[in-house]
């Protein structure tokens, strides 16, 4: 009975330990691809040492207290040891000093995270229940959900709330930086190579937080300097008598224009700037591959995809024909 237990808790705690461990892990600050990340793993690995090294004294020390000195029926009482001075100075003065080691290399990495990087892309990231809004200051563009930056190059983002608190990670490429209403708060990072890198919101902020998908698309530079081209063009105009066009009246008259910007067509912020939606990857705060299937999905039934989001369709549910149309009309948007 006593071993079926004991079997029980030992194969509990090596579940649990092995639940950490994942093949395709894609938010993994241990795998840093950048120099911000790895500033950061260059500090977890010394620190683990050292919380792992005091760990197994303690406990061995606790483990051999409880076998070697436990209380047998006739044992007298152990010889105390209140108001031993130098055992007290002793465990009071070891905590502080290791605590001490530990924080040498940690203010030092909190200065140099803290340093202005040179020549950076700025970009202003404000939070909204749930997504990504990404200012180009210098560039005058306007995206969603990913932070396309060319590798090798940092970006410095300027953080910012529409609502309530945010918090912004990639995890891959830097820690949390906290987005506050009414504050504006910095962060910059870049990344080694191409890629993407996933991220997410990690601050609770309403019923789809976890919906609340955050990616980064570092691109060679050639490649970022096309896709900044292509974002300064205006979009191209659906052709007349087709269903992209239908589409596009559709979007005026469900006034889907009152929340979404396209540009030389609409104005509305509150939702995603859509002048060229077809150009990203993902939508809805990321949790969608951007494809018609998922476009379809969406249009169905926005809040039942996303709780408490802000997307409301009037007159919906929209017909399987309108559907399409939109869809055809979001395609259009490169
Ligand atoms: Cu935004 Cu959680």
């Amino acid at each position: 009975m006593r071993r079926n237990r004991r079997l029980a808790a030992l194969s509990a705690s090596l579940f649990v330990f092995l639940a950490a461990c994942a093949e395709n892990a894609p938010q993994d600050t241990l795998e840093p691809k950048g120099p911000v990340a790895r500033d950061i793993d260059n500090l977890i690995d010394p620190v683990f040492i050292v919380a792992g090294v005091v760990f197994v004294l303690v406990e061995g020390l606790v483990l051999l207290a409880m076998f070697k000195f436990r209380a047998k029926p006739d044992s007298p009482e152990p010889e105390q040891i209140h108001g031993n001075t130098r055992l007290e100075v002793g465990w009071t003065l070891a905590p502080a000093l290791i605590l001490l080691a530990v924080a040498v290399p940690t203010i030092a990495t909190i200065f140099d995270l803290a340093k202005r990087p040179e020549n950076p892309i700025r970009v202003t990231v404000t939070g909204h229940q749930f997504w990504w809004e990404y200012r180009y200051d210098d560039l005058g563009i306007v995206t969603a959900n990913e932070l396309r930056m060319p590798a090798g190059r940092p970006v410095e983002l300027t953080l910012l709330s529409n609502d309530v608190i945010h918090s912004y990670w990639i995890a891959p490429l830097a820690g949390k930086t906290d987005v506050v209403p009414g504050r504006q708060n910095r962060m910059s990072f870049s990344a080694d190579e191409p890629g993407e890198y996933i991220g997410q919101c990690t601050e609770f902020c309403g019923d789809s937080h976890a919906n609340m998908r955050a990616k980064a698309i570092a691109m060679t530079p050639a490649d970022f300097d096309a896709w900044v081209a292509s974002q300064r063009a205006p979009s191209v105009k659906a052709s007349p008598g087709t269903r992209g066009e239908a589409g596009a009246l559709l979007f005026a008259q469900k006034g889907c224009g009152g929340c979404h910007t396209v540009e030389g067509v609409s104005e509305g912020t509150i939702g995603p700037n859509l002048t060229h939606f077809a150009s990203r990857t993902t939508f809805a705060g990321s949790i969608f591959d951007n494809n018609d299937a998922n476009l379809r999905r969406w249009l169905r039934d926005p809040l039942g995809e996303k709780p408490g989001n802000k997307m409301i369709i009037p007159g919906a549910p929209l017909t399987p024909d309108e559907i399409t149309e939109l869809i055809v009309y979001l395609n259009t948007l490169r």
